[in-house]
């Protein structure tokens, strides 16, 4: 596929990529993502997944913990193909960074390093209290639901636990947000993975990187807002693309 070939070539003329991702490079994980047929919006309604839903009061948390562990939100995935890729895009010296909006650490756990992964929405995996902005490991909190307790509270100070993700309504870490936004603008190549760049403000970041004279490269199995100023669009799966992409990078 010529597409594929465009792509090799764009990162091997480049010397900082950046690869921004949305659930859809995490779908062949097994983990579902939000807006394909059957994804998670086509089974739970967003508005209980607002942060006023969730401190309403503790019905409303007791309804989303519950969602959250029957969802599907905190399987222990594996990595797939396309996080491998981009972890050996990493050790390539080639990437500046991951952009992600995902909450799943698969990322890190393919091998890329901490400080070069964005979390613009969070991270599933930890706790965070309200009150005393104390964290924990999902696990531990995860232990005392399956233990019986329904609406688990800070061990510490009583405050309310909240899965460290972004919810709808609530501001993003801002300092991830500001730094994710530099290095779009100081990038050579910026690769979209898996997202239907809907929403904002992570949606706007492929924008900052082309303004600032990047070029624009999507892989996503349909359309996006945004397709028509890539450089290359490449309609598949992330895993099988991302895995031939760099078997061309390798041989360069
Ligand atoms: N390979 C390539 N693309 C895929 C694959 C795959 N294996 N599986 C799904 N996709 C594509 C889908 O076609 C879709 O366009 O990935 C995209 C996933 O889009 P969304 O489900 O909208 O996920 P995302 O873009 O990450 O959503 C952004 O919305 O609900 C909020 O906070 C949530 O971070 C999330 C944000």
């Amino acid at each position: 596929m010529e597409e594929i070939e465009r792509l090799s070539q764009l990162i091997i003329q480049s010397k900082k990529v950046i690869v921004f991702t949305g659930a859809g490079i995490s779908t062949e994980s097994g983990i579902p993502d939000f807006r394909s047929p059957g994804g998670i919006w086509s089974r739970y309604d967003p508005e209980d997944f607002t942060i006023q839903k969730f401190l309403s009061g503790p019905a409303a948390r007791r309804t989303i913990w519950r969602m959250s562990v029957e969802g599907g939100l905190l399987t222990e995935a594996e990595p797939n193909l396309a996080h491998h890729a981009i972890a050996e895009l990493h050790q390539s010296g080639k990437l500046d960074c991951v952009i992600t909006q995902n909450i799943d650490s698969l990322h890190q756990k393919a091998g890329v390093p901490e400080d070069k992964v964005f979390e613009l929405h969070g991270n599933m995996q930890r706790v965070v209290c309200i009150g005393c902005r104390r964290r924990f490991p999902m696990l531990e909190v995860l232990q005392r639901i399956k233990g019986g307790i329904e609406v688990p509270d800070c061990p510490d100070c009583q405050g309310i636990l909240k899965p460290d993700a972004v919810f709808f309504g609530e501001a993003l870490p801002q300092e991830t947000l500001r730094e994710a936004i530099r290095r779009a603008q100081n990038c050579d190549l910026f690769i979209v993975i898996g997202s239907t760049l809907v929403i904002y403000p992570a949606a706007y970041i492929p924008t900052y990187a082309t303004e600032a004279g990047a070029k624009l490269a999507i892989v996503n199995l349909t359309p996006t807002p945004f397709d028509h100023y890539a450089a290359v669009v490449i309609r598949g799966k992330a895993g099988e693309i991302m895995s031939k992409v760099m078997a061309e990078v390798r041989l360069s």
